[in-house]
Parts: C-alpha cells; sequence; structure tokens
C-alpha cells in the first residue's frame, strides 16, 4: 500500500426520470419530424420529470443509490458538490437541499458548481483535490438537471434536445494506485454566448418583460457549439491520454457528455477510440447536461461493462464554453 493518496469513485448511482416525451410527441408540439430528431442527433425519446420532482430531489435519489453501491452511509460524506445550472432555485444551493434530504451531516460543506454540461467533471476534478491534498476523506460528487423547466417548447431548435435526470459517484480516499489519474478543466469566455439561459440574473433580473419573451428559457447556436465541441472534446481526450503517458487501445470505456451522436462519432475517430467503447444513452434520455456522464456511467457500471483496473474516460462540454476531461484507473 502506497502513501500516495488517490481519488477512487467507491459507487455509482443515477436517477432516471418517469415520464418520456418521444420525438412523436413532439412532432404534435413544434415543426420538427422524428427523421430530422434521429438523423441530426441521434435521440429518439428523453426523460422528463414529473410534476413534484425537482433538481434536488433527483440528485437525493441517485446519491442514495451510489452510497448504497459504495455500502456507505450519509454519514461518511465530507463534502457534497452538485454539478447543476437548473437548481431547485437561485439560493440556496440544491446541494443544500441534497444534503438535509439524504441526512448527511450538517457539517458536511455543501455547494453548486455551474459549469453546464462540463459540471460533473469539475465537481470531480475539485472533490479530487480535495481528497488527494489530505483535505477530506470522501464526497459526492452529482451531476443533475432538469432543463426542461428552462425550455421553450416552442422552440425546435432546443426543445427536441434536452431530457432531466441526475447521476452520482461517491469518491473516496485510496492507496491502491487506482482511482482518478488527472483531470483537465478548460474554459473560453469569448464564447459565452452560444449556449445561455440569458434571463433571470442580475443582468436581466425576473420581470414580466423578461419572461413573455421567454428569456429564462435556454438559448443555442447549435452549430456554433457542434463545431467547438468536436474540437475540444477531441483534444482534451487527447491530454488526459498523452499526460498520463497512454494510448487510445487502453481505454476501455469512454463516459463522453451525450449531446449529439455525430459529435460523438466525430469524437470517436478523431481520437481513434471505436464507437463501441463509449457508454451511450442519449437515444433514450436525450442531453441531460451535467447529469450525462454519471448516468451513463451508473449504467455502464451496472452492465458489467466496468472491470478492476480498467482505464476509464470522461469528456464534457457546454456552456460557458467549459470543457474538461478526467482519466480513471477503475
Ligand atoms: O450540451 C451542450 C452542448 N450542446 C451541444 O453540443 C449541441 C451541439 N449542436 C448540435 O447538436 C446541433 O447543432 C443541433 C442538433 C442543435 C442542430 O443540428 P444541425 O445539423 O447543426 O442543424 P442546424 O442548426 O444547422 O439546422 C439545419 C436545418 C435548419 O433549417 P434550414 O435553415 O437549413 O432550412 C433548421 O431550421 O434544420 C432545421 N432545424 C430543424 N428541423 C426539424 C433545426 N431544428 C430542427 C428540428 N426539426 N427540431
Amino acid at each position: 500500500m502506497s502513501s500516495v493518496i488517490h481519488t477512487r469513485i467507491a459507487g455509482t448511482g443515477k436517477y432516471r426520470a418517469d415520464g418520456v416525451l418521444t420525438n412523436h410527441d413532439l412532432e404534435k408540439m413544434v415543426d420538427t419530424n422524428d427523421t430530422w430528431i434521429r438523423e441530426r442527433t441521434g435521440i429518439r425519446e428523453r426523460r422528463i420529470a414529473l410534476p413534484g420532482v425537482y433538481t434536488s430531489t433527483m440528485a437525493s435519489a441517485a446519491l442514495k443509490e451510489a452510497l448504497d453501491a459504495a455500502g456507505m452511509q450519509p454519514g461518511a460524506l465530507d463534502m457534497i458538490i452538485c454539478g447543476t445550472v437548473t437548481p431547485d432555485m437561485p439560493l440556496p444551493a440544491t446541494a443544500a437541499f441534497v444534503q438535509r434530504q439524504i441526512g448527511a451531516s450538517g457539517n458536511c460543506p455543501s455547494f453548486d458548481i455551474s459549469a453546464a454540461c462540463a459540471g460533473f467533471i469539475y465537481g470531480l476534478s475539485i472533490a479530487d483535490a480535495f481528497i488527494r491534498t489530505g483535505k477530506i476523506r470522501t464526497a459526492a460528487v452529482i451531476g443533475t438537471e432538469m432543463l426542461t423547466r428552462f425550455m421553450d417548447f416552442e422552440d425546435r431548435n432546443t426543445c427536441v434536445l434536452f431530457g432531466d435526470g441526475a447521476g452520482a459517484v461517491v469518491v473516496t480516499a485510496d492507496h491502491d494506485g487506482r482511482g482518478i489519474l488527472s483531470t483537465h478543466l478548460f474554459t473560453d469566455g469569448s464564447l459565452t454566448d452560444i449556449l445561455q439561459i440569458p434571463g433571470g440574473g442580475s443582468k436581466e433580473p425576473a420581470s414580466a418583460e423578461t419572461v413573455a419573451q421567454k428569456r429564462h428559457c435556454i438559448q443555442m447556436e447549435g452549430r456554433e457549439v457542434f463545431k467547438v465541441a468536436v474540437r475540444y472534446l477531441s483534444e482534451a481526450a487527447e491530454t488526459a491520454l498523452s499526460t498520463n503517458g497512454k494510448k487510445p487501445e487502453d481505454v476501455q470505456l469512454v463516459a463522453a457528455h451525450q449531446a449529439n451522436m455525430r459529435i460523438l462519432s466525430a469524437v470517436s475517430k478523431r481520437v481513434s477510440i471505436p464507437i463501441e467503447r463509449f457508454a451511450l444513452n442519449l437515444e433514450s434520455y436525450g442531453n441531460t447536461s451535467s447529469a450525462s456522464i454519471p448516468i451513463s456511467l451508473d449504467e455502464a457500471v451496472r452492465a458489467g461493462r466496468v472491470n478492476d483496473n480498467d482505464l476509464v474516460l470522461m469528456i464534457a462540454l457546454g456552456g460557458g464554453i467549459s470543457w474538461g476531461s478526467a482519466l480513471i484507473r477503475w
């Protein structure tokens, strides 16, 4: 056993929202069609949270599963981090609600990270830094997102893309050399305009006018995001591998943020990792933003696709534009 601390994923969990919105349902709502959505995005249906379910309740359900998988009690958590841009409310943090809902210790710092679809990797990187420096031993990292409540269901450019859900991991200090090998985080603030929820903040405080203009709904210049996504996700994957002296063929599983099948196919080709190694669920979940990586990771783990010592690569990109990667020795 080495004295070097690594951050190991001890358990994973997810919340699968109960409602389903199919492409055929959307055909009745906006000028779109199943063929366009499937061919341009890879999405067939998306999950929608039912009334009475919030971002925090999804997160708590996912975290409970992750704690069970890790064989731990909520009291073991030293920190709770929620990656979300769709919090229960602007104040307080969604993570504070999660702390209460799962019955974690009142001394456990609990906060949200706003890095859009990259929020889970950002949270993982922060937890890793606290754990490797010995400040804490165990943390919960959650991606939880309810973008359908920030959606203009008359805007076909966005409403066909997103779904609700949450995924969680419990990470803990370990000494056997396995765990997170590296994380890399990036932001290009010159691209803040291409993916936004412009209303409801200090720049455009909520008013009857902002609501009437649907400024509280997500807006995206899809084509622009697409271009940078392929480039930056590929570069982040290559950085993760080269930093650790690994080759594409060393990677057993890629848990990538799932926004568009064409993005994932392009990244797969560019980084020379076959698409069969990607954990995919975009077809039935839609784009669940920060939740997409932990949900797909949890599904892969429960399907027995991840074995001890496998190399798992995570890559994500979202509004900011913020993106990043993590390489993990499972
Ligand atoms: O999760 C955060 C990161 N987000 C992403 O990575 C998303 C990146 N972007 C994308 O995935 C794609 O750009 C979209 C799926 C959003 C759009 O696909 P696209 O191939 O880039 O389409 P486009 O925006 O270039 O639009 C092509 C055509 C347009 O019609 P015209 O101008 O060629 O006549 C659109 O109006 O498709 C039209 N269109 C639609 N047609 C049917 C746009 N949305 C729809 C729709 N149904 N829902």
